[in-house]
């Protein structure tokens, strides 16, 4: 894991309540035994990411994406929350001014008690109608209920929902976009468990950056960003973090 300096000075930093923003990703799931797309082959029950999670795979066979957003539904039904997802939302507590940007669709965040968070992929926790009929709130709701048929039926207008994820190939939602560049003239940004190639959230940082803020990366490998940040503390997020919040627990 990453030296004890380079932990010190993420929590000295911390300590001065800056304005603060995280990025998450993939990563920080991952000991809560949900895989990254990179990882494991990219394989979800056997098939690939980039095939499933499309506008057009959709198109194509909607009860086929439909039964496998509910298996991983269900795999994650029986995750829970890591020491990483633990102490980002003590941060978005004890901080002044904190937002987390999370790239992650899994809810682990929001299952932490995670104040101010922006979904920047969605949430597979959420729906929304297909045809975007007029009938529908025209945005993305709340559905944790397990599916009672595969696919789904509107409930507006009997047509088929969708899942409330970004999509390869799909816009950010204007909302969640305006919001996480707003976030990124922050002067602490930590960017945690992310490989960094995904954009536009992982241009994120050099928005930060230009801003001045001090950029920090946690994650157990090299990415993209690892040569511009200020900055890394190598190893899995779940240790990292700990580790950082250990030492500001320490009375001085
Ligand atoms: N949990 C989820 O919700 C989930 C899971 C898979 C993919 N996705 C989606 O796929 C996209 C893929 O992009 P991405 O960059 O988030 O993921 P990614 O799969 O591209 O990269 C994951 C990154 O996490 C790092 N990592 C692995 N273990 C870690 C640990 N214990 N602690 C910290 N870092 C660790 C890897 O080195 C890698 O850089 C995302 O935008 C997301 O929407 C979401
Ligand atoms: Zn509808």
């Amino acid at each position: 894991m990453s030296d004890a300096g380079s932990v010190a000075v993420l929590a000295e930093r911390l300590a001065a309540h800056p304005r603060t923003t995280v990025l998450t990703g993939a990563g920080v799931s991952v000991a809560s035994g949900v895989p990254s797309f990179r990882g494991m082959g990219g394989l979800w029950k056997g098939k690939r990411a980039t095939d499933m999670a499309t506008p057009d795979a959709f198109a194509r066979d909607p009860a086929g994406v439909w039964a496998w957003y509910d298996w991983r539904r269900q795999q994650l039904a029986m995750c829970a929350p890591n020491r990483a997802h633990e102490v980002i939302a003590s941060w978005s507590r004890s901080l002044d001014d904190f937002t987390l940007v999370t790239q992650n669709v899994d809810g682990l965040h929001e299952r932490a008690d995670t104040e101010n968070v922006v979904r920047f992929h969605g949430s597979i926790w959420e729906v929304r109608c297909w045809e975007n009929c007029d009938a529908s709130p025209g945005s993305w709701w709340d559905d944790t209920a397990p599916l009672e048929a595969v696919p789904p039926p509107c409930p507006y207008c009997g047509g088929l929902l969708r899942p409330g994820v970004v999509w390869f190939g799909e816009a950010i939602p204007p909302d969640a976009l305006e919001r996480s560049l707003a976030a990124a003239e922050c002067e602490l940004f930590i960017v945690a468990g992310t490989s960094a190639v995904v954009h536009p959230a992982a241009s994120l940082v050099d928005v930060a950056r230009d801003h001045g803020a001090f950029t920090v990366e946690v994650n157990p490998d090299e990415t993209p960003a690892s040569g511009s940040v200020d900055l890394v503390l190598r190893g899995p997020a779940e240790e990292v973090l700990d580790a950082v919040e250990a030492l500001g627990d320490r009375p001085a």
